[in-house]
């Protein structure tokens, strides 16, 4: 009987390793294996193959993803905003290499990456709003960065079809830091499946031995990425400063949260609990929309998820809570820390949500200090506070009102 429990560990083990060992630091597959179906030439323009095979840790039983489509097919787009240009942006030419050129791109500026989740395109209403937002606040260089025609499919799909969008992502970023961009300077804020966009970019460029400055991640998509490997999903390590805006983590199954349901950065907000938002009540029978399993969600078709993530409105709210944040910096939005996170995952709910306010760094009196409290939005990870932090809000906009 020991003999056999011992024995299925070390195969276990050995078996993991070899899974490992076919992945290279890039969760790139090694040479011997860059061939056939999941070896793919990068927008058709890429001199060089890489190759994304679909093996653990990408595709696992809890973790069924489809092999990615080929770059040609997910359109992989990059459109820049500059104060000159707020309107109408420039798109980039990405073949057969960035071209940024005839464009008001500044190396020296702040550089922010905005990427959509779902079903999103370069038209996509949240990232006008992040970008305008944006760009009222600082002179940079916003890049939407969207996905169309790989992010209008079924969820797993678009989970597995990340990994070309990141790759194809990090060759642009990477010629920009050839342009004389620092990493530091970059920031990468993605809503739901977007922030683990955001997060294997971190993690490509932090094998080239620098780290993004800042990725902000507006309600992390959950199913498929957080109970997995850190290979896959957002992780603390995947930038200097890694800020997580939870608003919808309950379980996915079965209770149809779409976000993180515990800390995935250095800085976790938790607004009004980080599991749904106050004025967003379901508004037909939850039980109707049910999913219960991965095999479920699989099946489902896009539009009937991106249905369920509007009924649902919490997971949206993430964004227009930081585009409120960065719209109206005379309403503060001050978060508390949370010094027992187990305990207040437990207790909270939408009844006992009270109003704080008593938050205010220069208040007389104030419990808060830039240690123990935090403020959504740029300043977030210039102040020295970090951890899990609790922001209540108001239902309606402008949310905050310190
Ligand atoms: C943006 O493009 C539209 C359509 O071409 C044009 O009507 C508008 O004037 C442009 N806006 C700016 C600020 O250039
Ligand atoms: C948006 O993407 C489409 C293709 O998906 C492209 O034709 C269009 O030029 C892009 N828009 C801008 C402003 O670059």
């Amino acid at each position: 009987m020991h003999l056999i429990v011992v024995t299925s560990i070390i195969l276990a083990v050995s078996y993991a390793e070899e899974n490992v060992e076919q992945l290279d630091d890039n969760g790139l597959a090694t040479s011997d294996q860059c061939k056939g179906d999941n070896a793919f030439v990068l927008d058709g323009c890429y001199p060089k193959l890489e190759c994304f095979p679909n093996v653990s840790p990408w595709k696992t039983l809890t973790r069924p993803v489809p092999k990615p489509d080929d770059p040609s097919e997910i359109d992989v787009g990059l459109v820049l905003y500059t104060l000159r240009n707020i309107e109408n942006g420039t798109e980039l030419i990405l073949c057969p290499q960035l071209n940024v050129e005839e464009t008001d791109f500044s190396p020296t500026k702040p550089t922010f990456l905005v990427v959509h989740g779902l079903g999103g395109n370069n038209l996509t209403g949240y990232l006008h709003e992040i970008k305008d937002s944006l760009l009222q606040n600082v002179d940079a260089n916003v890049i939407v960065v969207s996905y169309s025609s790989g992010s209008f499919l079924k969820y797993l799909q678009v989970v597995s079809n990340l990994r070309i969008v990141a790759a194809v992502l990090a060759r642009a970023v990477k010629q920009l830091i050839d342009l004389g961009l620092r990493p530091k300077n970059i920031h990468a804020i993605g809503h739901s499946l977007g922030a683990h966009v955001c997060a294997y970019l971190g993690k490509i460029i932090s094998s080239d031995n620098h780290k993004i400055g800042v990725i902000t991640a507006l309600d992390p998509a959950q199913p498929a990425f957080e109970a997995e490997d850190a290979a896959v999903k957002l992780t603390e390590n995947d930038a200097d400063t890694v800020i997580v805006i939870h608003t919808n983590g309950k379980p996915f199954f079965p209770f149809l949260g779409f976000g993180y349901v515990n800390p995935g950065g250095t800085i976790d907000i938790f607004v009004n609990g980080g599991k749904n938002q106050p004025d967003c009540k379901p508004s037909i029978n939850p039980s109707e929309k049910r999913v219960t399993s991965m095999a479920a969600l699989a099946t489902m078709s896009v539009g009937s998820l991106i249905d369920m993530a509007a009924i649902g409105c919490s997971h949206g709210k993430s964004v227009k809570y930081y585009v409120s944040a960065l719209e109206n910096k005379d309403y503060l939005c001050v978060a508390r820390k949370i010094s027992d996170f187990k305990t207040f995952a437990n207790k909270v709910n939408l009844q006992n949500l009270a109003r704080i306010d008593d938050q205010i760094f220069s208040r007389e009196n104030s419990i808060c200090t830039k240690e123990d409290c935090s403020i959504l939005g740029l300043l977030t990870s210039e102040l020295p506070a970090r951890g899990n932090f609790d922001l209540k809000t108001q239902s309606e906009y402008p949310y905050c009102s310190e």
